[in-house]
């Protein structure tokens, strides 16, 4: 059976900054797209990191469906009259249109979707990350797919040792969308040099060689291309299908171990570890750290299980701790070097302003 599996994902308001949306607005999404299950969709999950709302749906339509982007749309926008009567910071603030116009994509929600034909098991996991960018799941995604350090079926599995397709993205080509197709494992240097610079190339999907299964789905957009200046960070979503022709759960959480530097972090413009963080986490020092988390799922026939939290379990408090104190040895250092992002990158016009007060006062 063919499902498509559609994550869509805004920050429409949140409690005290941007730390978390509030029980009643997430309760005002969910209102909105309850009424549509059995109907549109065949299932649906709604779910908080930081300040983000995220809602998974499962239904029939494929990828694009104009009905299935309007829901999401329109339970946005019930969130967001929630947070305006709340009086919730930041309200509305990812929705940059004032009216919906057949794809969210482009107008302020992280979208990823997939059509999947369903395996007799369909075990997936869906990331969520807040305080950072779509380059965040550069690495991982790089290390599960294309590392046997961590993905030991390269090693012990003929299916996945004949390797994957990578969609690369070129995210800073704005006019259309730019895109390479390189394959592991002869590609894989070539991945790497791409993949090292976050932000101009992300990872869109990822294919199984053995099947041509798609593997991933990852949203990919930047809210500074869509709105010509920064209006937040991007705050990625992926979905990643495993075990079988694919990695491992294990093999795909592996690399969030790392708690590797990414951008974000205070403002959206400071360099930070990624902690992986349980479901519904908050925000808190500095305005992150930057958090990801992941949610486990079985989807048949169009329904999902309950969802598991992957990142809930006792190994990950020795990581949070290492990470925690990756955060402390990058601020140290506060504003100087690599702890703050290059000027593109920042989210604000500050600096440049400084920059351009200061030019008459240089003398050669
Ligand atoms: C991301 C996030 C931050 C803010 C940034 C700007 O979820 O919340 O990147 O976008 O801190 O915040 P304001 O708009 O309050 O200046
Ligand atoms: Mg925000
Ligand atoms: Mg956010």
């Amino acid at each position: 059976m063919k499902t498509t599996l559609s994550v869509i994902k805004a920050d429409i308001g949140s409690i005290a900054g941007h730390i978390r949306p509030s029980q009643a607005l997430v309760e005002s999404v969910k209102d909105c797209i309850e009424s549509e299950l059995g109907k549109l969709i065949t299932d649906y999950y709604i779910g908080n990191t930081g300040d983000d709302v995220a809602i998974l749906f499962a239904h029939q339509h494929g990828e694009g469906c104009q009905e299935l982007h309007q829901l999401a749309w329109n339970a946005f926008i019930c969130g967001t009259e929630k947070a305006k009567e709340q009086g919730l910071y930041g309200a509305g603030q990812d929705l940059l249109a004032d009216a919906f116009s057949g794809n969210v994509k482009g107008l302020g929600p992280a979208v990823a979707e997939m059509e999947i034909e369903e395996r007799k098991a369909e075990p997936f996991l869906l990331f969520t990350a807040d305080k950072t960018d779509p380059g965040a799941y550069n690495l991982p995604l790089y290390l599960s797919f294309a590392d046997p350090m961590h993905c030991s079926g390269l090693l012990l599995s003929s299916k996945i040792k004949q390797g994957f397709k990578f969609v690369i993205l070129d995210v800073e080509h704005t006019e259309e969308d730019r895109m390479i197709e390189l394959y592991t494992p002869e590609d894989t240097y070539d991945i790497a040099a791409l993949l090292r610079d976050n932000q101009r190339f992300v990872v869109q999907a990822i294919y199984s060689r053995a099947t041509g299964a798609q593997a991933t789905a990852a949203s990919t957009t930047r809210l500074h291309n869509i709105a010509g200046t920064y209006t937040g960070k991007d705050d990625p979503v992926l979905m990643v299908r495993c075990q079988g022709d694919f990695p491992a759960t294990g093999e795909i959480l592996s690399p969030y171990s790392i708690g590797h530097y990414v951008a974000g972090f205070m403002r959206g413009s400071h360099t930070g570890p990624l902690m992986p963080a349980k479901m519904g986490c908050s925000i808190s020092y500095f305005d992150g750290p930057p958090v990801v988390s992941a949610v486990g799922f079985c989807v048949h026939n169009g329904k999902l299980t309950e969802p598991v939290d992957c990142f809930d379990h006792p190994y990950w408090d020795h990581v949070r701790d290492k990470v925690s104190q990756k955060s402390v040895y990058m601020r140290e250092q506060g504003f100087s070097g690599p702890a703050m992002l290059h000027y593109s990158e920042l989210e604000y016009g500050g600096i440049v302003d400084i920059l351009k007060k200061l030019e008459d006062r240089f003398s050669c």
